[in-house]
């Protein structure tokens, strides 16, 4: 449990953990690899050691030495049978990609998550795998985890994703890994492209032409070495609090800015945000730099369209900031944001609104409108309900921050999920001033 109350701005310089989508994907890529692949700045949340737990349980090594972590790949059909169920905690990616691995296997595996990740939508995979011929279930016929999945071989097909998601993008182009020719998926926007940015520095043969991309199967990948830039979806959190917070001025070193996952700094700039990216570089196949945040004052604007899985993760904490927006921001077609670690329309909708926010929810989105002449204060501190979902609690705690009295959240340990080390981060640059 967490009691955040109002400070009075945020100073200092940060470095956020390592990107989350990255590092799930440097363990599963390295573990289908020849070779050894060693990461650095890999996340070590919870998400990310479920994917471990599942390569190990299905025989890889997988050490940590210091601040690196070691994958001793074992080839592309190198994976065996695990004694028991795998374990998928509260993980979407973990269990969304490792199905397209393991629907390519000569083994079969049940894979079942918490209560969380075992009411969220599976038939977004299972369809197209199915096309490909696997054999994969929902074990109760409720189209959710538990999944039972029996390997085989595969044949390639051509997928067009009714949903931008790189999750689903991901899970058929892993199966193209198995597949008996050229596999290829075409979503309606694009979506984060760290698989195929990855997978073709492993040495997997894939072109990207706008909204598809095309997977020839590999004889082999190749261990790599992978620098894990930090994920820009931690990182926002630190952005809005810094921008919403009066006299506040903060860096945040070493952030991942990957287009497809770069929403947010295109919506803070039309909002008339105060952000300069300093020392723009590439490191390990990423776009990464730091960003100098400060204090500004923002007008509302319209978030839609193709931006929208450029920015999914970040839409809670872009709704809270328009809370501090002169005028009305709508989001929109956002509909996958209830089918996330919670219905996150509601969730957020019911939370700003306890705190006395003027926000209505939508199908697939909000309309969120500034109070009257930005009466202070914007938000009143109240009673959070996060249902264990990671980026909420993190959200309202930046609420917490700008509001009258108390906000407390009482499930604040789930931000482990995604980032062990928070409070104790976002403290620091508040006991700075
Ligand atoms: C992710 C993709 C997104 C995102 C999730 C991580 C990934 O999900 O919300 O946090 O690593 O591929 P969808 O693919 O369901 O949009």
């Amino acid at each position: 449990m967490k009691k955040i109350t109002r400070i009075t701005g945020l100073k200092g310089t940060l470095r956020v953990p390592g990107d989350k989508s990255i590092s799930h994907r440097a363990i599963m890529f390295g573990s289908l690899a020849e070779g050894t692949t060693t990461i650095h700045g890999f996340l070590k949340g919870a998400d990310c050691l479920s994917t471990i737990d599942c390569f190990r349980k299905t025989g890889i090594s997988i050490e940590e030495k210091e601040d690196t972590i070691y994958v001793h790949g074992k080839g592309l059909h190198g994976l065996h049978k695990p004694e028991e169920t795998l374990d998928v905690g509260n993980s979407g990616t973990t269990t969304r990609l490792i199905s397209g691995i393991l629907a390519g296997q000569n083994f079969d595996t049940v894979l079942s998550g918490d209560a969380s990740l075992n009411s969220r939508p599976m038939g977004r995979i299972m369809k197209p795998l199915s096309m490909m011929g696997a054999d994969i279930t929902s074990i109760h016929d409720t189209g959710c985890a538990p999944l039972s999945i029996k390997g085989r071989s595969l044949n390639a097909i051509h997928y067009d994703s009714p949903v931008a998601s790189a999750q689903v993008k991901s899970c058929v182009l892993l199966a193209g890994l198995y597949a008996n020719g050229k596999t290829s998926v075409t979503e309606p926007a694009l979506s984060r492209d760290h698989t195929e940015r990855m997978l073709r520095s492993f040495g997997a043969n894939i072109v990207s032409d706008k909204n598809t991309c095309t997977i020839t199967p590999p004889e082999t990948l190749h261990g790599q070495h992978i620098e894990v830039p930090g994920d820009i979806s931690s990182a926002a959190f630190f952005i809005v609090a810094a921008l919403i917070t009066p006299n506040s001025e903060i860096t945040i070193n070493n952030v991942g800015i990957n287009d497809t996952r770069a929403g947010i700094l295109k919506v803070c700039q039309d909002m008339g945000a105060d952000i300069t990216l300093l020392n723009a570089r590439e490191e390990g196949g990423e776009p990464v730099a730091d960003l100098l945040v400060k204090t500004s004052s923002l007008r509302g604007t319209i978030v839609e369209g193709d931006i929208i899985p450029a920015l999914i993760d970040e839409l809670p904490v872009i709704a809270l900031m328009a809370c501090f927006a002169k005028g009305q921001t709508i989001i929109k077609d956002a509909h996958e944001l209830r089918v996330k670690e919670s219905d996150r329309i509601a969730i957020m909708t019911e939370n700003l609104g306890a705190m006395g926010a003027d926000i209505i929810d939508t199908e697939d989105g909000f309309i969120i409108n500034s109070r009257s002449n930005n009466t202070i204060p914007v938000l009143y501190g109240t009673n959070i309900n996060c249902s264990m979902d990671h980026r909420i609690a993190m959200t309202f705690a930046v609420a917490g921050l700008n509001a009258d009295g108390e906000t407390i959240i009482t499930d604040s340990d789930c931000v482990d999920v995604s980032y062990p080390g928070f409070f104790t981060q976002l403290e620091q640059l508040f006991s700075q001033n």
